[in-house]
C-alpha cells in the first residue's frame, strides 16, 4: 500500500480487541512523534505511554468513561503540554542545542533573545501554544500508525482535570491536551470499522489563489 492507500486504510477506531501491537511498531511510531517539528524546536510536551491494564482502566472510568477504545487498546498516549514555559526551559533546551550543534556563541544568543520573548509570554498564552505543538506530534503519529498497519484513533473527548489530578500532571508543570490509543480494531464490535470516509471534496477543501 502507499502513503494514501494507508490512509485510507486508518480510521478512528471504536472498540480494539485488546491484543499487543508489535514492539517494533511501537517504538516506529514514538520516533515519528519524537521527530515531528515544532515551533522554535523546543518540543513543550511530553508523552506518556500507557501499557498497564489497570492504568487504562483507572483513565477510562476516571476520566473518559465514553472512550471504550481505552481499555481496549494495546497503548494509551497522553500527549501534556507545558504549562508554564520557565527559563529553565530554555536554559536546557539551549543546552541541547549546543551540544547537538556546537553553535557559534553569538548565533545561540541571537536565537536565546528571539525565544526569550516566550517568559514573558502569559501562561495561558503559552499553555495554547505549547498545545498547538502536542496537535502536530499527535499527527505524526496517527500517520505512522497507518504506516505500520497499526489502528488507533485520537481522544479528545475526556475530563482534562480528572485527568490531570489523576496523574499529578500540575505539579510536574503538565497540562493533558489529548490522547492517542493504538491497538488493533474489533473487526466485529467497532461500528465505525466499516463506515466510509466523510471528507470534504478536494475543491471544497483548496483554494488557489490566483
Ligand atoms: C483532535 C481529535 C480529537 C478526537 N476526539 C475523539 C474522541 O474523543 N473520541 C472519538 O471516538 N473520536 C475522536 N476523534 C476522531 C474523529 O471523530 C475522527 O477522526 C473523524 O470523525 C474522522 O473520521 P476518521 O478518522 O475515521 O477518518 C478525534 C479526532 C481528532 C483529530
Amino acid at each position: 500500500m502507499n502513503l494514501t492507500e494507508k490512509l485510507n486504510w486508518r480510521y478512528a477506531s471504536k472498540m480494539m480487541n485488546a491484543t499487543p501491537i508489535d514492539n517494533q511498531k511501537l517504538e516506529n511510531i514514538l520516533e515519528a512523534i519524537r521527530l515531528a517539528p515544532t515551533s522554535f524546536g523546543l518540543q513543550p510536551f511530553t508523552v506518556f505511554i500507557v501499557k498497564n491494564q489497570e492504568t487504562k482502566e483507572a483513565i477510562f472510568n476516571a476520566a473518559a468513561p465514553g472512550q471504550p477504545q481505552i481499555p481496549t487498546c494495546s497503548h494509551l498516549l497522553i500527549f501534556a503540554a507545558y504549562r508554564k514555559i520557565t527559563a529553565q526551559i530554555l536554559d536546557d533546551y539551549f543546552e541541547l542545542i549546543n551540544k547537538t550543534r556546537e553553535l557559534p556563541q553569538e548565533k545561540l544568543e541571537a536565537f536565546h533573545d528571539h525565544i526569550n520573548g516566550l517568559v514573558t509570554k502569559s501562561d495561558e498564552t503559552n499553555f495554547v501554544w505549547a498545545s498547538h505543538q502536542a496537535y502536530i506530534a499527535l499527527g505524526f503519529g496517527l500517520v505512522a500508525a497507518a504506516n505500520e498497519a497499526v489502528d488507533s484513533v485520537p481522544i479528545e473527548g475526556f475530563n482534562h482535570a480528572i485527568l490531570d489530578k489523576l496523574l499529578k500532571l500540575e505539579e510536574q508543570n503538565l497540562g493533558s491536551v489529548c490522547l492517542l490509543a493504538l491497538g488493533n480494531r474489533d473487526e466485529e464490535k467497532d461500528y465505525n470499522a466499516k463506515l466510509p470516509k466523510v471528507r470534504k471534496p478536494k475543491e471544497k477543501l483548496f483554494v488557489e489563489l490566483p
